[in-house]
């Protein structure tokens, strides 16, 4: 018998050394709470019926396979572990989850419950990738006593004092901030091999506990078959999918629950026992952004399922609905007719009957699985496999991860999202040091770069960390859906490029950086307006529409780096071709894109009156705004502002609703200080929206206990609270741009691109005016740098900051003979 405490230790390299994570306080009693813990020093605490509720803080963001040790209980006691990234999660009855969109190598739940019988440690089969908070709930009437409650790490998370780089200056807040970036790249990114699957395979088929199911690569083509195999329930039920989508597999959902009871915890009003619940979308449930059919549940009254025994599960989908059968008789047909306007062409195959099958049992719930064979209506068998061989986890999408990678955040989506990358890769460069993942990223991508075929010259954006390279034709269209993102990673190549000389890196990927840049330009550059458009296209950077102002610079801005790198590496024709391209685009853009009435670059063609942040931003970066259009743009930023922060465009709504993307305005944030530096705008004209950036929006993920987690967001609401609700990710690198713009910018520590030595080099050249007219005295802090050593820098003016104090400043390189730093004194 398998309890669902499993306690099977992953074979982690790194993490069964490292020190467990440790909560900082707790709090005994009726319910959870936010105030009055006290602090945790693994006290012994006895759960009871007046006190069945413990609370536990961990201070910020951990992530790994939660464990409890206990004392012998005198019988089977069961309790309910519920996580949360805000504290209101604790309230929730599933936590702030589930997490019911993709399988990320994790639990795909934030509640689970230990069946509890014997002293010792009790830890999570599963991985939760990110929390702050924990409580313990006890079921039943019963007692229990904890000696000691943790999380095995399956990240590496280090306090902000131990890092490689660091940043202070003489305002706390700026110092808070800056550690929001470096804690959230630390809980998003994955050494290679750390993320064990979440299918467990033996010769005895593929065990699998509640889980959202993983679906299978090779069915996408698939449509009106019959799927068979053989299940064995070892806990509650078990559950499989058909018709699903080939992005994360949305479609229809059965589960099927056994007679017995089950855990304490089971909800027998949603799941009832000796049942099929029939959904269809991405779960059972509805959830903030994810869709999901009310299910439908039919009591088996003619049949008995049992725990324990193998049974064979048939469905067969027709165009009227899915005949499902056990051990040959029918136990019900479930009408499609209810889930039509559920379809989705996005999410799932667009279809009813067509699509591919996967499994994964729902909460509580575990089961074995074997012997698959999925036959066409003409009855031509077009799949078999006994899932006796762990050959099947990549098929499956979850393969323990064999790369090193960031992920967007560390409890959703986990996936291998490039254009976040942008801003996790510079975060990474100014704090945690581990240029490592930034290689590895690199590596992965052109591991995987399209052969061939319809995708050809193409890079993933979404990959999951456990799918494997045999397989991507099967992501290809459904994973990219965001254009720009490609342009991003080439942002990310040429920023890494900047940081760290790697010329051999960048030589040895150079066909398929060139190939990357074809591709694009082959695709999406359009000749009729010298713009990047194409019905094939959708511009995340410009909510979708085409001809548009971010995108187009964007690439350019990519296309200017780029012409750097080949200028280093020598390659001056193909230097030269990139040149006349971004020439091209930057032309287009100045002479169909600017409104003057508007007095800033427009959204797009179509949308000639809106102006748009990024827009601003990357026009800014790549240089092709002259410094009255620079200033222009800057100054009507205003006119997006909303409350605590900039929306992403003047077309979106004021309503309380609109969502605050710290991803967009940390572009925009950079883009003012290479305003003031580059282009010579005037601090005054930057401050406004600078001191808006750091003192107003980012303190917000600081500031408010309740939702703090020592870690980025990735939206926030215009009144300061998470932008998704409990849905958002609280530990998402894309909103901790200001840790590499303070390092970059205030402490003024940065590569710069060096015409005459035609070659990139480090710069200690703080943005004084701006640092003066935020009321800075000093700023110290430490730049790693990939090659080994870091650069330490200070600068501190005397007495009031003021234009005629000079300035002391110290840089020294450590332990590195190859990097010297060029201090610029202020003039
Ligand atoms: C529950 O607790 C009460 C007293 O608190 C006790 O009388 C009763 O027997 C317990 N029930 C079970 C099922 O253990
Ligand atoms: C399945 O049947 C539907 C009609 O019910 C049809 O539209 C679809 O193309 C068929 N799918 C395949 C893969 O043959
Ligand atoms: C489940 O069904 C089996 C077979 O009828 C029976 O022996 C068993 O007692 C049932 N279990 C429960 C919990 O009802
Ligand atoms: C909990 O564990 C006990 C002892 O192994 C077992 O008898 C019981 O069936 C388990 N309960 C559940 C719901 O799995
Ligand atoms: C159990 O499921 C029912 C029906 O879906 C739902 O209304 C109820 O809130 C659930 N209870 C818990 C504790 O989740
Ligand atoms: C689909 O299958 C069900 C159950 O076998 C059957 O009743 C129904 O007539 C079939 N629909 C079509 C269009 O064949
Ligand atoms: C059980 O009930 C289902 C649904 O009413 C029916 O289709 C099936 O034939 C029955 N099976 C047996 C073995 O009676
Ligand atoms: C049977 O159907 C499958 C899938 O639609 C198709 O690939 C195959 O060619 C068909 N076989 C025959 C003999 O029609
Ligand atoms: C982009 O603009 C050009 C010129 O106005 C137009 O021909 C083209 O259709 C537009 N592209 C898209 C995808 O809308
Ligand atoms: C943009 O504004 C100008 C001037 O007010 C107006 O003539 C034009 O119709 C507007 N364009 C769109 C697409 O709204
Ligand atoms: C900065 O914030 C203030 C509100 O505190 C707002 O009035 C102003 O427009 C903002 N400035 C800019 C440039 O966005």
């Amino acid at each position: 018998m398998l309890l669902l405490t499993a306690l099977v230790l992953p074979l982690l390299s790194t993490a069964s050394t490292v020190q467990a994570f440790s909560p900082k306080s707790f709090h005994l009693g009726s319910t959870t709470a936010i105030d009055g813990l006290q602090a945790y020093r693994e006290n012994r605490i006895t759960l009871n019926e007046n006190n069945p509720v413990l609370t536990f803080d961990y201070g910020s963001e951990v992530g790994g396979f939660p464990f409890v040790e206990v004392q012998a209980p005198s019988s089977a006691v069961q309790v309910q572990l519920k996580y949360s990234e805000p504290y209101d999660g604790l309230e929730l009855p599933q936590g702030d989850g589930p997490w019911l969109y993709v399988n990320g190598l994790m639990n795909s739940f934030r509640i689970e419950t230990f069946n509890i019988t014997k002293s010792g440690k009790a830890q999570s089969f599963f991985i939760q990738g990110g929390f702050r908070w924990q409580s313990i709930t006890l079921l039943g009437n019963t007692s229990l006593t904890i000696s000691k409650v943790g999380v095995q790490p399956s990240v590496d998370i280090k306090d902000p004092e131990s890092l490689p780089g660091s940043f202070s200056t003489s305002e706390d807040m700026y110092q808070d901030v800056w550690n929001l970036g470096a804690r959230a790249v630390q809980a998003a990114c994955v050494d290679a091999g750390s993320q064990p699957s979440t299918w467990e395979v033996s010769d005895q088929g593929a065990l699998i506990r509640g889980q959202y199911p993983a679906v299978s690569a090779l069915g996408n083509g698939f449509g009106n078959y019959t799927l068979d195999f053989s299940t064995k329930i070892s806990t509650g039920g078990t559950g499989w999918r058909v018709a699903g989508g080939a992005n994360g597999g949305y479609g229809p959902y059965f589960v099927l629950t056994s007679n017995r009871s089950g855990l304490i915890s089971s909800n027998i009003t949603s799941l009832p026992q000796n049942s099929l619940i029939a959904g269809y979308g991405f779960s059972l449930i509805n959830q903030a952004i994810l869709p999901s059919a009310p299910p439908q549940t039919y009591s088996i009254s003619n049949m008995t399922i049992e725990d324990g025994k193998w049974y064979s599960i048939s469905t067969a989908i027709n165009s009227t609905g899915y005949a499902i059968s056990v051990d040959g008789q029918q136990i019900a047909f479930i009408e499609n007719a209810p889930f039509v306007s559920y379809i989705s062409g996005s999410w799932g195959s667009g279809s009813l009957t067509d699509g591919t099958f996967g499994f994964g049992p729902y909460l509580n719930q575990e089961a074995f699985f074997k012997d698959v064979k999925v036959t066409a209506q003409n009855g031509s068998v077009l799949y078999t496999n006994s899932l006796t061989s762990t050959d099947i986890l990549e098929e499956f999408g979850i393969a323990s991860n064999k790369y090193s990678v960031c992920l967007d955040g560390a409890k959703r989506d986990r996936e291998i999202w490039i254009g976040d990358f942008a801003h996790t890769s510079r975060i990474i460069a100014s704090s945690s040091g581990r240029f490592d993942y930034i290689q590895s990223m690199i590596g992965f991508e052109f591991d995987w770069q399209y052969p061939p075929g319809p995708a050809h010259g193409l890079v993933p954006i979404q990959a999951y960390m456990g799918a494997g390279k045999q397989y991507r034709e099967a992501y290809y269209p459904s994973e990219f859906g965001e254009t720009d993102y490609q342009f991003f990673f080439l942002l990310v190549l040429t920023d890494y490029f900047a940081l760290s000389d790697d010329k051999a890196l960048l030589s040895k990927n150079w066909d398929g950086i060139k190939l990357l840049v074809q591709t694009l330009v082959d695709r999406y550059y359009d000749p009729a307006s010298g713009l990047m458009a194409s019905p094939d296209a959708s511009w995340f950077t410009a909510q979708g529409s085409q001809n548009a102002t971010a995108p187009t610079a964007l690439f350019l801005v990519t296309l200017n780096q780029l012409i750097n790198v080949a200028t280093a590496l020598d390659e001056s024709q193909t230097a030269s071709s990139w040149t006349k391209m971004a020439t091209r685009l930057g032309n287009a853009i100045n002479t169909l894109l600017w409104n003057d009435d508007l007095g800033a670059y427009s959204l797009s063609l179509t949308q000639p009156n809106d102006s748009a942040i990024l827009a601003t931003a990357f026009t800014i970066r790549a240089g092709i705004a002259s410094p009255a259009r620079v200033a222009s743009s800057v100054a009507r930023l205003s006119d997006v502002f909303l409350k605590i922060g900039y929306k992403d465009n003047s077309a979106a709504s004021d309503a309380s609703s609109t969502q605050l993307s710290p991803n967009t305005q940390g572009f925009l944030f950079e883009s003012l200080f290479i305003a003031h530096l580059q282009y010579n705008v005037p601090a005054e004209a930057v401050l406004p929206a600078i001191r808006n950036l750091s003192e107003v929006f980012w303190p917000k993920m600081v500031t408010q206990n309740e939702y703090f987690t020592g870690a980025s967001w990735e939206y926030l609401y215009q009144d300061g609270s998470p932008g998704i609700g409990i849905f958002t990710s609280l530990g998402h690198p894309w909103g901790g741009a200001a840790t590499y713009v303070f390092s970059n910018y205030i402490l003024g520590v940065r590569p710069e691109w060096n015409n005459a030595m035609g070659e990139y080099e480090w710069v200690f050249d703080p943005a004084w005016d701006v640092a003066e007219g935020l009321g800075l005295e000093w700023a110290k802090g430490k730049m790693p740098l990939s090659s080994g050593g870091y650069i330490e820098a200070e600068w501190r003016v005397s007495g009031k900051a003021g234009k005629t104090k000079k300035p002391s400043m110290t840089a020294t390189v450590v332990g590195n003979k190859h990097v010297k730093i060029n201090i610029k004194k202020r003039s």
